[in-house]
């Protein structure tokens, strides 16, 4: 997908908003070809921001009913809209006001499926990355964190209406309509924002968290397939205890739902609370899936609820920062699937997808660091750069730091960072925190694109029993990076004799060489093991 804006966001461009919205309370009256969205947004200025600058809130595809600030409603000479924004020249000059918004979508005919539509009877969200602007009038960046409040009004043709968080009141109202409200307590970006609404079956199941919190846990899908969405719900309740165990991430709310519908078209979405996936990553069967189907289902599965720490308590700043949670939550879920199954196996079919997908990217016209630096359209960065090349970047960082370190440098990200939209250099941060590295070489991996290359040649000296390796890096030029810097790659390695076993040697000169892994931090090393 590419739509052309006609203007480049740069990194270095970053600046926070004049104002936050720290509460945003909606109320949805949906109907197919007009739902009435109310949003009543706590905007505060921001210190430092001169009293009364102007508001200028992100929008598209909305038709605007009313605009009020602390109760009065706006003359429509007070704001101006255009081209994706609406501006209020002179909001109050206090340091909160209150605003109320209300527009008009329709959802039948969003064929974007950006935003809030309505696909086979069931109306559905994907906000992910700038879809919120669809539904209302915000400030639609992933560094506006806000405590949402959510009311669903529907035709009770609609019985299950789904927000994130946890359920509040729920109940009749006239003319065949009901209602039913949603709280959600922790601060997010609205890119997690979701709803849906329609009339789903499911499958319940619980979980009770190692404190003791129990979780109640629901997959919606289509009815009739009920029965095909278990190996979910049994993937599910594992992601959750493996969370616990390996990275003491855990759940946070009374519920967790997921929805499954086949008008789907992002694959999967890790709402807070409420993932929605395309029902061909949730539904299987022995008589109609194969094994690998149910090992993606499984990761999917895991990937989504993954990102409720790396990405929903702790998100990005902007969208170059994608990787921030991507790549980290790809890695997670590969070492989910390494430890539910064979980790040799797992490990064969990740570095296959990596080398079929990634390093044709970063040998290609589209070469982009894992963070990139600029984009017309972040649509078009949800790349294997991204993803999968940002997960192995994780684990190198692993590789480097060992479980010990890594896991600490891990508590300690989930510690300063919780309730924040973050960046790339605050995630390396914690890792020379808690270890006393530098990091400045490694950083590169996120900065510069390309496949680096090793060759390695090894020569054996009997009469000193020394072997001698000699390894190079290089790094062919990617489109606009004529020139790249030498890489920190850190080479797991091990000698192994003519019978197969591990040979034990003495020392090791020529580059760092620690707990089975080599530093390569130069163009070329020659390493020297004695006593082999
Ligand atoms: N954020 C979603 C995911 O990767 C959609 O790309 O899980
Ligand atoms: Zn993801």
């Amino acid at each position: 997908m590419r739509t052309d804006t006609g203007s480049i966001f740069r990194l270095e461009d970053y600046r926070p908003s004049d104002y936050a919205i720290p509460r945003t309370a909606l109320t949805f009256s949906l109907a197919p070809e007009a739902t009435i969205v109310r949003a009543r947004l706590t905007v505060e200025r921001r210190e430092g921001v001169a009293p009364g600058a102007p508001l200028r809130l992100d929008g598209e595809k909305l038709t605007l009913r009313g605009i009020a600030i602390d109760g009065e409603a706006l003359p429509v000479s007070a704001f101006t809209i255009e081209e994706g924004h609406l501006t209020i020249a002179r909001p109050p000059a206090g340091p909160r006001f209150e605003l109320l918004v209300e527009t008009e979508v329709d959802p039948l005919h969003n064929q974007a499926l950006m935003g809030l539509y309505l696909s086979n009877g069931v109306y559905c969200t994907q906000c992910e990355a700038e879809g919120f602007r669809r539904i209302t009038y915000f400030l639609d960046r992933p560094d506006i964190l806000s405590v949402y409040s959510v009311r669903i009004e529907a035709d009770e043709t609609l019985p299950v209406l789904l927000s994130n968080g946890n359920p509040g009141e729920s109940g009749r109202l006239e003319g065949g309509r009901h209602f039913a409200e949603w709280h959600d307590p922790f601060p997010k970006p609205s890119y997690l924002f979701a709803l849906v609404a329609g009339d789903l079956g499911a499958i319940r199941d619980r979980f009770v968290t190692h404190s003791g919190k129990s979780v109640e846990l629901g997959i919606h899908v289509e009815r009739g397939k009920e029965n095909r969405a278990r190996y979910a719900m049994d993937a599910l309740k594992r992601s959750m205890a493996w969370d616990e165990a390996v990275f003491g991430c855990e759940y946070d709310l009374d519920v967790f739902n997921i929805v499954a519908v086949s008008d789907f078209n992002i694959g999967a979405m890790e709402n807070k609370g409420l993932n929605i996936f395309n029902d061909k990553y949730v539904l299987a069967d022995e008589e109609t899936a194969t094994d690998s189907d149910f090992a993606n289902i499984e990761a999917i599965i895991a990937h989504e609820y993954f990102h409720n720490w790396t990405g929903n308590r702790i998100t990005c700043r902007d969208w170059f920062q994608l990787c921030l949670k991507e790549g980290l939550t790809v890695y997670r879920d590969h070492q989910f699937s390494a430890d539910q199954r064979s980790r040799a196996v797992t490990r064969i079919a990740q570095v296959r997808t990596l080398r079929a997908h990634q390093f044709p990217e970063d040998q290609g016209p589209l070469a982009h660091p894992v963070r990139p630096r600029r984009y017309r359209e972040i649509n078009n960065f949800y790349t294997a750069t991204v993803y999968e090349k940002g997960s192995e970047v994780v684990r190198m960082l692993r590789t480097i730091l060992g479980a010990g370190l890594f896991r600490r440098g891990m508590d300690l990200y989930f510690k300063r960072h919780d309730g924040q939209a973050v960046t790339i250099e605050d995630f390396l941060r914690v890792f020379e925190d808690v270890s006393g590295h530098d990091l400045s070489q490694f950083a590169l991996w996120y900065h510069q694109a390309g496949t680096p290359s090793v060759t390695a040649t090894t020569s054996y000296q009997p009469a000193s029993r020394e072997l001698t390796l000699e390894i190079e890096q290089s790094m062919a030029p990617t489109p606009s990076e004529p020139r790249k810097r030498l890489m920190h790659i850190p080479l797991a390695f091990g000698l192994v004799g003519p019978d197969g076993r591990d040979l034990p040697f003495g020392t090791a000169a020529g580059a760092t060489v620690e707990d089975g892994v080599i530093h390569l931090r130069k163009r070329r090393h020659v390493v020297t093991f004695t006593g082999v």
